[in-house]
């Protein structure tokens, strides 16, 4: 019996985009409200899996917190705080890499698509990701992780680790947590291959839309969208072979709080002449306010820093404790 609490984070790897807004950052602030604990956290050590700028870094931190507080996360109901400042993540993360499986790591098919053909070129690090995740979620003793649908396996594999250690030390020590992976949006594909989910690492900027895209930008990347001929069909069963138009459909209905098929019924027999207009006012109203928020908090770094140092003694005080019983167990 673990008392439900709430942990996830992502990357200030670069820009945050549509799909980290609809797939985890609307969804974050969302749970505030649901009377559970909730710690979010800007994983700068994932980050560095991939080499970063220092200077960038830094001011791309800063902007990703300002983009979780522009989406509603409230750093007095919820924890926010960079990972890099709580060193139990790193602390756990190594005891967790020695009970982390080589043949589980193999199997993360994010490693296989990050690293291609360059798999002997890329950081030790970037392989042991997944592990370092584990202890991101285990050191708050998590119970709910709200991801995207790209997160899950290693939300699974979290909990592979979670059962091997309380198995190797005959503890019941580590919750099993769940993935939480919900909404009309939880895989947001590139605007330019439907093939390929919206990444801010992706080298084509026209491929995703940032938080920080002024009006005129989203509408004419919205307008340059990769879509077909054919109008939108009756029912969400006519959009099955057709992953760019389903994949505008799910952006409308996580952007408007409609079902993918209420959108379909609205806009069935209407080509993307019409949708697309529809779609960029929609998504126009709804991100052009968290761009302006971002505008302003980033304007004073001062006091993002001051709220990011705020949550990790916060979040230091939840982690140590639960490290140094880690630790204990281990016989340290
Ligand atoms: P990215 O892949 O953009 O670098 P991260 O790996 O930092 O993003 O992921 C942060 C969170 O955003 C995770 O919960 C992830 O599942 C979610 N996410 C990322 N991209 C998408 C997407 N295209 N659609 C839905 N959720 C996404
Ligand atoms: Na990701």
């Amino acid at each position: 019996a673990f008392t439900p609490r709430i942990f996830s984070g992502i990357q200030p790897s670069g820009g945050l985009t549509l799909g980290n807004y609809l797939g985890a950052l609307k969804r974050f602030a969302e749970k505030q409200d649901e009377g559970i604990e909730t710690i979010y956290c800007l994983v700068d050590l994932h980050a560095i899996t991939v080499w970063q700028d220092p200077e960038r870094l830094r001011q791309q931190t800063r902007e990703a917190a300002a983009g979780f507080m522009a989406s509603g996360i409230d750093p007095t109901r919820s924890i926010l705080f960079n990972q890099s400042q709580v060193s139990a993540h790193a602390e756990l993360g190594w005891i967790l890499n020695c009970v982390a499986r080589l043949g589980w790591m193999n199997r993360m098919t994010q490693f296989k698509d990050k690293a291609g053909k360059n798999a002997e070129q890329v950081s030790l690090g970037l392989y042991a990701y997944p592990s370092l995740m584990a202890a991101d979620i285990l050191l708050y003793h998590a119970t709910h992780v709200p991801v995207g649908d790209d997160q899950k396996q290693h939300v699974e594999l979290t909990r592979d680790i979670a059962a091997k250690f309380n198995h190797d030390y005959g503890v019941d020590f580590f919750p099993m947590p769940e993935p939480v992976i919900e909404g009309a949006a939880t895989r947001v594909m590139s605007l330019r291959d439907g093939t390929k989910k919206m990444s801010k690492s992706d080298p084509s900027d026209a491929s995703r839309i940032n938080l920080t895209d002024d009006a005129d930008t989203i509408a004419q990347k919205i307008r340059k969208a990769r879509t077909d001929a054919e109008p939108l069909p009756e029912t969400l069963e006519g959009l099955k072979d057709r992953p760019e138009a389903r994949n505008l459909v799910n952006i409308y209905a996580a952007l408007s709080g409609m079902t993918a098929e209420a959108v379909v019924g609205q806009f069935a027999g209407q080509g993307f002449g019409a949708f697309k207009p529809a779609l960029a006012d929609l998504a126009v109203a709804k991100l052009s306010p968290i761009s302006t928020e971002m505008t302003r908090l980033m304007a004073d770094p001062g006091e993002i820093d001051r709220i990011l140092g705020e949550g990790a003694d916060r979040a230091e005080a939840i982690a140590r404790p639960i490290l140094d019983r880690t630790l204990d167990i281990v016989g340290m």
